[in-house]
């Protein structure tokens, strides 16, 4: 029997589908390493493990290799260690590397962790991407602004969801933007040219380094968009047909980023640029599933369980790439003003209009908290064979739906 150690640092429901997909699979024993007690897994999740271990860091890949050890002894060897959340992927291949586990190496994780890294990787590959700079101090900032100009992008190298990132337009909002935040050694400032057009995302399956399916989703609009008008509700589409949308650059361009990327076996997310010339940049890319509801976009497009494909694929290598039968979108609602959710409006219209549409659903919740990122309170997913059906859908549901702050 296989044994697959799960690390889930704490409860989220984007972690804790795949590691119900990884329960699922016949003839393999999984143990979970949380930070988060026990107890606060559901007694499905309970009765299914083949044992827990509790850590105090799950980003600490020392106790992490503790753990598997510790598991192992109770359960047998260890074949794998997975994660999906970003901020582990480096940890665990620290981990996997002291116990001799297959796997993405640390040398790859760091690549696709630190955005300056994998800008500079790209580029040498000659790939298309973002002019950047690494600054720990003001000359170096000022150095790159001189040489490419405005506007630029301002954000951590390693961060994620959108936060700290910032437009810079003009040399007036520098000042402000050095008296806030310093560019210093201990704390690095990634500054990108920035790339005019639509953002899009390449989602890929890799086996040994090859990919071996892609997908590709339309966002509508960018998320720095999204994070900088608050009104603004952040709409995802998959369309169904891949061909005659001027995908091309990318298609060619993406699977030789990964091999350069030093892309093993699982999931990668990557997203990418398309100038109104039609030429590309790629953006970033994670070695990992993606997240904001995209691994169950990638199920409903393809009529298939993209969870638990990802658990086969990293726990036994297999993969069976499956066809594109629809198109599916998310619209992520998202609230209005000031404070905790108060009400939702417009749910009866759009539950008529389009209600056929709808195949998964989580409504914010009055008295919900204000969701910091761009993604917002809840979100609707449309699913049709007709891609124009679905892009129309998403546009009349957030047109319909408004969430109420305050
Ligand atoms: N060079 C760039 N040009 C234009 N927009 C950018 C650039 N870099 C980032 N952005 C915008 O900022 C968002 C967040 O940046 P990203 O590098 O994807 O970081 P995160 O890991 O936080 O998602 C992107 O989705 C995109 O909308
Ligand atoms: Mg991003």
């Amino acid at each position: 029997m296989r044994h697959a150690v799960f690390v889930v640092p704490f409860l989220f429901e984007t972690s804790v589908r795949f590691l119900r997909a990884a329960l699922r699979l016949p003839g393999v024993a999984v143990s979970l390493v949380s930070q988060d007690p026990l107890e606060r897994f559901d007694p499905e999740i309970r009765s299914g493990l083949a044992a827990h271990w509790k850590v105090d860091n799950a980003l600490d890949a020392t106790q992490l290799t503790q753990a598997v050890q510790g598991l192992s002894r109770q359960i047998g060897p260890a074949d794998r260690l997975i994660g999906v959340l970003e901020q582990l992927q480096v940890p665990l291949a620290e981990a996997r590397e002291n116990l001799g586990l297959p796997g993405l190496s640390s040398e790859a994780a760091e690549c696709f962790r630190d955005k300056s890294v994998m800008k500079t990787r790209l580029r040498e590959a000659g790939l298309p991407c973002a002019r950047h700079c690494l600054a720990t101090n003001t000359q170096q900032l000022q150095g790159f602004l001189e040489e490419v100009g405005f506007p630029v992008v301002v954000k951590p190298p390693a961060g994620a969801g959108a936060v700290d990132t910032f437009r810079l337009d003009s040399p007036e909002q520098v000042p402000q933007m050095l008296a806030t935040w310093p560019p210093h050694p201990s704390r690095p400032m990634l500054i990108e040219e920035f790339i005019v057009g639509d953002e899009h995302s390449f989602d890929a399956v890799c086996i040994d380094g090859r990919c071996v399916w892609f997908s590709i989703s339309d966002y509508t609009p960018t998320p720095l968009e999204v994070m900088s008008n608050n009104w603004i509700q952040w709409c995802v589409q998959l369309p169904r047909e891949l061909e005659g949308r001027g995908y091309e650059p990318i298609i060619e361009a993406a699977p030789r980023a990964l091999h350069a990327l030093g892309m093993g076996t699982g999931f990668a997310h990557m997203e990418w640029f398309r100038r109104p010339d039609g030429s590309i940049a790629i953006s970033e890319v994670g070695a990992r599933p993606p997240g904001a509801q995209f691994t169950t976009l990638l199920s409903f497009a393809h009529d298939t369980d993209m969870y638990s494909a990802w658990s086969r694929l990293m726990i036994e290598d297999h993969f069976e790439p499956p066809e594109r039968t629809h198109s599916a979108g998310a619209a992520y609602l998202r609230g209005q003003g000031q404070g905790a959710v108060k009400a939702i409006h417009g749910l009866e219209h759009a539950q008529r209009e389009l209600g056929e549409l709808v195949v998964d659903v989580k409504l914010p919740q009055a008295g919900q908290a204000q969701a910091s990122g761009y993604e917002g309170e809840g979100y609707a997913i449309l699913q049709h064979p007709h891609t124009d059906i679905v892009e129309h859908g998403l546009k009349r549901m957030i047109e319909i739906i408004r969430v109420e702050l305050g």
